[in-house]
C-alpha cells in the first residue's frame, strides 16, 4: 500500500512490537500517520523504521509528541510496566486480559493523568488495516469520538461498546472461550477419525459441514437464552448424553485422551440429573453457572 500524505494526520505511538503491535504500527504508517514505536527488544522495530517509523528509547519518549498511544503487549502485567511518567496523552490498551484487569488499569492511567480507552482485537494480524478487521473499544465516549478517525486506520469500522472499561475484553474472552473449546474439539475429532483410519483430508470434507451449521446453533442459543425457554424440539440433552457416551467409548478403545469429552459429559449429566433431559442444548449454558444469572434482554 502506498503511504498517504502525512501532513494532516495526528502523530501516534505504538508500544509493543510483537506480531500484532507490528501489524498495528504498519497500518498506521500505511494510513500516513507519523508513528513512533517502542519495544522492549528494540531490534523488532527495524522493519517499521525502514518504512518511516521513529524508534523511541522509552515508552514515555514514544508517547511524548503523540496525540494517541496504542499499547499491545503480552498481558496486563507487561502493559503495567510501560505505564510510567508520561506526558498527558490518550492511551488505548489493546492488550488481551480480564475485565477486572482492564478496570484496574483504567484507574492507574487516570491517576497518571492519562485519558484512557480499552480495546479488544478480534481479528488476526493479516486483517489489521483491512475492511475485514474487527476491534472493539470502551471507555469515555468523547475520547473514543475524538480518536475515531485515527482508530479507523487499524481497519474495519471501530465499534464502541460503552463506558465500562471491562466490556471490550469481556466480549473478547467470551469469544476466545468459544474459539479455545472449538479448537479442542477439532483436534479431538481428527484424533478419533485418524484412529479409525479416516484420512484427515477426507474427514475435513465432512467436518467443514459441521462448521457451516454452527452459526444457526449460535443464534438459536441466543434466542432460547433470551426467552428463558429451552424447547428440545430439534435435539435434546438426553440425546446429547447418549451421543457423547458413544464418542468416549470409541475414543477409550483407541487409548485417546478423553479428558475434554468427559468434562463436557459431566455438564450434560448435571443437566439430566437436574431434570432438563428433554430440553434443548442451550440449557447447558445455564447449567454451567453456579446460580442462574439474570440475562441482559438485548
Ligand atoms: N497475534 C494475534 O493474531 C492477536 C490477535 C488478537 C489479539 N492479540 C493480542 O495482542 C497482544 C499482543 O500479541 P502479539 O501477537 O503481538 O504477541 P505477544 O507475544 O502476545 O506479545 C509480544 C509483545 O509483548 C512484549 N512483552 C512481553 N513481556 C513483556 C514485558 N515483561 N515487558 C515489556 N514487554 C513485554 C514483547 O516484547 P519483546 O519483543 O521484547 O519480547 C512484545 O512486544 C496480546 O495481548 C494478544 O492476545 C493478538
Amino acid at each position: 500500500m502506498t503511504p498517504q500524505s502525512t501532513t494532516a494526520k495526528p502523530r501516534v505511538a505504538v508500544l509493543g512490537l510483537g506480531p500484532m503491535g507490528q501489524a498495528l504500527a504498519g497500518a498506521l504508517l500505511a494510513a500516513g500517520h507519523p508513528t513512533a514505536v517502542w519495544n522492549r527488544t528494540p531490534e523488532k522495530a527495524a522493519a517499521l523504521v525502514a518504512r518511516g517509523a521513529t524508534r523511541a528509547a522509552t515508552p514515555a519518549a514514544a508517547a511524548r509528541d503523540a496525540s494517541l498511544v496504542l499499547g499491545c503487549l503480552l498481558d496486563y502485567h507487561a502493559f503495567g510496566t510501560v505505564l510510567g511518567d508520561w506526558p498527558a496523552t490518550t492511551l488505548v490498551n489493546l492488550t488481551t486480559g480480564r475485565p477486572d484487569e482492564a478496570r484496574a488499569m483504567a484507574d492507574r492511567a487516570h491517576a497518571a493523568g492519562i485519558d484512557y480507552l480499552e480495546g479488544a482485537i478480534l481479528s488476526p494480524t493479516a486483517m489489521i488495516g483491512t475492511p475485514a478487521a474487527t476491534i472493539l473499544y470502551c471507555g469515555p465516549e468523547p475520547t473514543f469520538d475524538a480518536n475515531r478517525s485515527t482508530l479507523a486506520a487499524l481497519g474495519g469500522t471501530p465499534s464502541y461498546l460503552g463506558a465500562d472499561f471491562g466490556i471490550a475484553v469481556a466480549y473478547d474472552l467470551a469469544l476466545l472461550d468459544l474459539f479455545a473449546t472449538a479448537v479442542s474439539g477439532v483436534a479431538h475429532a481428527f484424533a478419533l477419525a485418524s484412529a479409525e483410519g479416516i484420512p484427515p483430508r477426507v474427514f475435513a470434507g465432512y467436518a467443514t459441514g459441521i462448521g457451516a451449521w454452527l452459526p444457526s446453533m449460535v443464534t438459536g442459543f441466543a434466542e432460547q437464552l433470551t426467552a428463558g425457554e429451552f424447547p428440545g424440539d430439534r435435539s435434546t440433552i438426553t440425546s446429547a448424553s447418549a451421543g457423547i457416551s458413544h464418542i468416549i467409548d470409541a475414543a477409550d478403545r483407541h487409548g485417546l485422551d478423553t479428558g475434554v469429552l468427559r468434562a463436557a459429559q459431566a455438564v450434560i449429566d448435571r443437566a439430566v440429573m437436574a431434570g432438563h433431559g428433554d430440553d434443548g442444548l442451550a440449557r447447558l449454558s445455564q447449567i454451567l453457572a453456579p446460580a442462574t444469572p439474570a440475562l441482559p434482554s438485548h
